[in-house]
C-alpha cells in the first residue's frame, strides 16, 4: 500500500516510519495541509493520511475517487473535517476512536496546576534570578469541589486524578454512568457549586457554547475553568467578558474556537490577526496551549498502530472496525 501523508511534523515520522516498514507500506510524507490544491499530490497512491486541521470536502472526494484512492486514514478521533456523505460508497474513511484518555486528563490537570500555582511564570522569574514570589499566590485544591462535564473515557481519567487531590466531584453527562462514584447533578448546579470546572464532552450542536454568558454568570467568583476538549464548547467573547469582570481565578485552554490554521504552526514572525486570541494570551491568569493534550509517547504510538492497522484492513479486505459512516436520519 502506498500512502500520501499530509501535514507531516517530525514527530509523525518518529513512529510512522519504522512501523510502516513492518507492514510493508510505502509512505510519502509532505508538510503541506491537505486541501483543494494539494489533493492532486495523492495521484498514484492508494490512501491518504490526514490530521485534525486538514480537510476533505465533496469536490476533493470526487478528485480522490477519480485518482482511485481507496481510503482516507484519519490519524485522530474527530472526523468533522471530512465530507462523509460524499465519501460514502466510494472511499472508506477510517479513524482512531480512542488512544490514551490518561494523556489528555493528565494534561488537563497540568493546565489547572500551572494556572493555579504560576509555575510557568515562576520558571521565567527564577531564570533571571528574580526570586520574588509576589503575585503567585494560588489556592489549595484539597477538599475543593470539581465539576466534570462529560464522564466518558477522558472525564473518568480526570475524575481519578481529581480524587487523588481529595476533591469532591460533581459531574454532568446526559448519559450518567451508574458505576462511577460521583455525584451527578444538572449542568446548572455543577457550574454554581464548582471551584474547578473541566470540560470533557464532545463538540455537538447541544454542547456548542456550553460555557456562555449565562453559565458564566452562574459560576462562583474565583472559579478555575479548563478546556481540553474542543474550542467551540466555550463562547470566546463571553469568556473574555468574564475574565474582564474578574470572574475567573484561572483559565487553562488546550483548544480554541478559531484554532484551525493557527495551532500547530509557527506564526511567531507574523502579525496575529485573531484579536480574541491576542486578548486571551494577554490575561495573566490564562494559559493557552496548542491542542497537545494527546501528545505523549503512549498516545502517539497507539495512534500510529491503529492508523496502520486500519490501512492493513483496507489492503487485505478485513473488517473495517474503525470506519466512519455518515449519520442516518
Ligand atoms: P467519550 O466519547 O468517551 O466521552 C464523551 C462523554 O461526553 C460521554 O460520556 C457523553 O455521554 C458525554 N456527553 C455527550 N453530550 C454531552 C453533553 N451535552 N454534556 C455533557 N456531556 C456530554 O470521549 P472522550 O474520549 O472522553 O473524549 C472527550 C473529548 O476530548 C473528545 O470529544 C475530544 O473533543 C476531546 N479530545 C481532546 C484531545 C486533546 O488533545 N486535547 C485528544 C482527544 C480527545
Amino acid at each position: 500500500m502506498k500512502i500520501m501523508f499530509y501535514s507531516t511534523k517530525p514527530y509523525d515520522r518518529y513512529w510512522f516510519e519504522p512501523m510502516a516498514k513492518d507492514y510493508g507500506f510505502e509512505i510519502h510524507f509532505v508538510e503541506m495541509r491537505c486541501d483543494e490544491e494539494t489533493v492532486s499530490l495523492a495521484k498514484g497512491y492508494d490512501a491518504i493520511c490526514i490530521f485534525v486541521n486538514d480537510y476533505v470536502n465533496a469536490a476533493m472526494i470526487d478528485r480522490l475517487h477519480e485518482m482511485r484512492i481507496k481510503g482516507i486514514l484519519l490519524r485522530c478521533a474527530g472526523f468533522n473535517n471530512v465530507d462523509l456523505k460524499a465519501a460514502e460508497g466510494r472511499i472508506h474513511v477510517l479513524r482512531v476512536p480512542s488512544y490514551s484518555p490518561e494523556a489528555v486528563a493528565e494534561f488537563a490537570m497540568a493546565l489547572l496546576l500551572t494556572v493555579n500555582r504560576y509555575t510557568h511564570k515562576a520558571y521565567t522569574r527564577t531564570r533571571d534570578f528574580n526570586m520574588n514570589i509576589n503575585g503567585f499566590m494560588g489556592t489549595d485544591l484539597y477538599r475543593k469541589t470539581a465539576g466534570v462535564v462529560g464522564t466518558g473515557k477522558i472525564g473518568q481519567a480526570m475524575i481519578r486524578i481529581l480524587k487523588g487531590f481529595q476533591m469532591e466531584i460533581l459531574a454532568f453527562d446526559p448519559y450518567p454512568n451508574p458505576s462511577l462514584d460521583v455525584n451527578y447533578v444538572s449542568l446548572e448546579e455543577l457550574v454554581k457549586r464548582s471551584d474547578v470546572i473541566s470540560l470533557h464532552c464532545p463538540l455537538t450542536d447541544d454542547t456548542k457554547h456550553l460555557v456562555n454568558e449565562k453559565t458564566i454568570s452562574l459560576m462562583k467568583k474565583g472559579v478555575y475553568l479548563v478546556n481540553t476538549s474542543r474550542g467551540a464548547l466555550i463562547d470566546t467573547e463571553a469568556l473574555i467578558d468574564g475574565l474582564l469582570e474578574k470572574k475567573f481565578a484561572g483559565v487553562g485552554l488546550d483548544v480554541y474556537e478559531e484554532e484551525e490554521g493557527v495551532f500547530y504552526e509557527d506564526r511567531s514572525n507574523e502579525i496575529m490577526q485573531d484579536e480574541n486570541l491576542v486578548r486571551l494570551t494577554a490575561f495573566p491568569n490564562v494559559i493557552i496551549t496548542s491542542h497537545m493534550g494527546f501528545f505523549t509517547k503512549e498516545a502517539t504510538q497507539s495512534i500510529t498502530q491503529v492508523t496502520l492497522e486500519n490501512a492493513y484492513a483496507l489492503e487485505t479486505g478485513k473488517p473495517l472496525v474503525n470506519e466512519v459512516l455518515p449519520e442516518r436520519g
